[in-house]
């Protein structure tokens, strides 16, 4: 079986998100599987010049793009074990930052158009397309329009993945011919709320739907998630599968991680210790081995919890002997909200705001509690992080959240959980968590379990195998 993954990022090549985790690692356990998984992705100005260095150069062919022409070179490079084909136009890819410019809705008509034109210039045929996210969401609009039986495309499956349902790639209407390139013939796919919404296209037009998450399949059903996009997706519900996403485990390994002080694992469990003081001293807090230390790793964005945070942090802090650390970026309110209180609390909170991967990991590796209040997640790749670099998870009860934290209320379990998205259940979940931090050997035990939870991608790659197959079948 001949798998070709569509995607506008993955690791290490680009990121800026969870998506870039996912494609950088769900290819490389397809092939362990013995299924031939390519991905193709643009060729961005900040992709770095080691890997540029390494990509071959296949050839250069032209893509329409409604009315325009425009050239696309392909270039080709293996890495883990994948080839990763990146195609190459100046004008659309040689700017900064991977989204947000004007024209996105034209960047990734090309690039959705070019993932299909390239096909007949590459050695591989592919069976299943496996698109993501609205970027590629034209893929299979023009697959089922232009080349369902086009020589040379019959018999290809389409697999549309939703990361996060809220970007759905939503544009006026008179972006459908000028743009998409499809004529008033083919309106009715992707127009929605007298929009185009390339997410539409896809929920219609692909053989099959998946999102991150068995909770999120379920969630993205009713509006208070779906953002508008429930109706059509109940109608369509048949075809919706939920797959939790798994971890690169080799690459978040706290036994191997280069970023830590000192390397540590569920059997060797010392460096851990160390890893705190350490993140304490870079900090700038009190270097205290007994006090609970709960990291936050995200987008300073109010959906990942942060009106919840911002509404108890100061009544937690007065009250109670913790420390906290965050690092993320994102909306002006919070930034500004936390480093303001860190200021009126700079023994017991401390921030960074920007993106640094390297503290990200030290904060997995150096915290107690790992707090991820999301009012939505459709997978969520952090809480998994957490758990293997034994910081223990306090999440709310949603999308991949639900999936893979557990309460230990009753024994069992992996974390601290809360149903509600309300502050002061999240400020009751995180004291049930201190308290069970002051119980040394309860807390070591809770720690153990945590670090000893897979969520590696063997089943999980199973299962969009198992989908693929089915596919293939019918
Ligand atoms: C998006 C989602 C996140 C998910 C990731 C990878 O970033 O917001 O929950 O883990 O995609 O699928």
């Amino acid at each position: 079986m001949k798998v070709l993954y569509a995607v506008s990022e993955a690791k290490p090549f680009i990121a800026s998100g969870g998506l870039a985790d996912v494609a950088g690692s769900l290819p490389v356990a397809l092939r362990q599987r013995l299924i031939g998984a390519r991905i193709v992705m643009p060729l961005y100005e900040g992709i770095p010049q080691k890997f540029r260095d390494e990509m071959k150069f296949i050839t250069h062919i032209t893509i329409p793009v409604a009315w325009r022409r425009q050239y696309c070179g392909i270039f080709e490079m293996k890495y883990n074990g994948v080839i990763c084909y990146f195609l190459d136009n100046q004008y659309y890819f040689k700017r900064q930052g991977i989204y947000g410019h004007y024209d996105d809705a034209e960047r990734f008509a090309f690039f959705s158009r070019a993932v299909l034109e390239i096909i007949p210039y590459i050695d591989f045929k592919p069976d299943i397309i496996n698109c993501n996210d609205w970027q590629t969401a034209l893929v299979p609009v023009y697959y089922s329009k232009y080349y369902a039986n086009a020589p040379g495309f019959e018999n290809i499956k389409t697999v549309f993945t939703i990361h996060n349902i809220q970007y759905q790639g939503k544009y006026g209407r008179e972006l459908l011919a000028d743009v998409v390139g499809i004529g008033e013939d083919g309106a009715s796919l992707l127009e929605y709320d007298g929009c185009v919404n390339f997410m539409k296209g896809a929920i219609e037009c692909a053989n099959a739907i998946t999102t991150v998450s068995p909770t999120y399949a379920q969630e993205i059903l009713d509006p208070y998630y779906s953002h508008g996009l429930d109706p059509i997706l109940r109608e369509r519900s048949w075809k919706l599968h939920g797959i939790l996403n798994g971890i690169d485990t080799k690459s978040n390994d706290p036994a191997a991680d280069p970023a830590l002080p000192v390397n540590f694992s569920a059997d060797d469990i010392a460096g851990k210790a160390e890893c705190k003081a350490a993140l304490q001293k870079e900090m700038g807090l009190p270097e205290r081995p007994d006090v609970p230390l709960i990291g936050m790793v995200s987008r300073l964005v109010s959906h990942k919890g942060f009106d919840l945070v911002k509404r108890v942090l100061d009544e937690l802090l007065d009250t109670t002997d913790v420390q906290v650390v965050v690092l993320g970026s994102g909306e002006w309110q919070y930034e500004t909200f936390f480093t303001e209180c860190a200021a009126r609390h700079p023994d017991k909170l401390a921030v960074k705001l920007g993106f640094v991967p390297a503290l990200a990991s030290r904060i997995y590796g150096g915290s107690d509690i790992f707090l991820m209040p999301s009012q939505s997640e459709p997978c969520g790749l952090s809480q998994m992080f957490a758990l293997r670099y034994g910081s223990v998870p306090i999440v709310r009860a949603t999308g991949g959240l639900r999936d893979s934290v557990f309460d230990s209320g009753a024994g069992e379990g992996n974390g601290f959980v809360f149903e509600n998205y309300n502050a002061h259940d999240m400020l009751h979940a995180i004291r049930r968590a201190v308290e069970g931090y002051a119980d040394h050997e309860g807390w070591a035990v809770l720690r153990d379990r945590a670090m000893r939870c897979d969520y590696s991608w063997g089943r999980s790659a199973n299962e969009y195998i198992k989908l693929y197959k089915e596919l293939l079948k019918g």
